[in-house]
């Protein structure tokens, strides 16, 4: 099942938006240039680009995202985590983007960026075993990933509004490597301290193994806020528009 991570945040766009002058504007498919502006967006959106229709997203606000990881796995949870917040996708760094071409009707994209932290924080309940090892509790979660490269393939295609094309996003998948993952659940077994340390201590020490069972949901989930972040942008501006149209290229 398609895990779909609702985002909270909401910003009032102008509709038909135009690109901002403050801008530069590339020739299609121009991946060096499409990178130079991805990045000079993310580092002046964090709080807010309406006229490119973004919301403030560091922190991002999140409704809901529910894992739920079982069947014969050593690692058996559910975790759900309910008005809870994404940190740090400020801090994205692309660092190749293939795509954007004239024709962007059913066709694929590639993009990959890096992420220094980003970190899952808020409300959490859950339930399960991991190993030998019994885990309840609700309290606030922080799930702290470190030094990603996340790479995201994209399936656009062209939707017709009022008269004017603008890319959606189709399908996306996304994956990303990470060097490791902290854990940190208040509140665990009702407050008992010591079931509490042990537990968030042997979370921390099998990262790996309890990150490779949670991950394809984590994969689901993020591609998710990045879809949705990116059709946002999309959604404000009818595709031609962010190119160099009529040039000698
Ligand atoms: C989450 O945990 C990380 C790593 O321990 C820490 O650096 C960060 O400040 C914590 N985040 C919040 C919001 O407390």
């Amino acid at each position: 099942m398609r895990v779909v991570v609702i985002l909270i945040s909401i910003c009032k766009i102008a509709h038909a938006s135009i690109f901002p002058a403050d801008q530069e504007k590339c020739q299609y498919g121009d991946s060096k240039c499409i990178i130079r502006v991805a990045n000079n967006v993310i580092s002046k959106a964090s709080q807010g680009y309406p006229e490119l229709g973004l919301p403030v997203f560091d922190p991002l606000k999140l409704r809901s995202l529910d894992i739920e990881q079982g069947g014969n796995s050593p690692v058996n949870l559910k975790i759900h985590l309910r008005n809870f917040e994404l940190i740090g996708l400020s801090n994205t760094k692309f660092i190749s983007i293939q795509g954007f071409n004239k024709d962007y009707d059913n066709a694929r994209m590639e993009l990959k960026f890096n992420i220094p932290s980003w970190q899952i924080f808020g409300p959490y309940k859950i339930d399960g075993r991991v190993l030998i090892l019994p885990v309840a509790g609700n309290g606030i979660a922080n799930l702290t990933s470190y030094n990603n490269e996340i790479t995201m393939k994209l399936l656009t295609k062209k939707v017709i509004k009022q008269g004017k094309e603008y890319m959606q996003i189709e399908k996306s998948r996304l994956v990303y490597v990470t060097d490791r993952v902290a854990f940190d659940f208040t509140n665990l077994f009702n407050g008992n301290k010591l079931l509490s340390e042990t537990t968030n201590r042997f979370f921390n020490e099998n990262w790996k193994q309890i990150h490779e069972e949670i991950k394809p949901k984590l994969y689901e989930a993020i591609a998710s806020i990045y879809e949705s972040l990116i059709n946002k942008v999309f959604a404000a501006i009818p595709y031609d528009d962010m190119f160099i149209q009529g040039g000698s290229a």
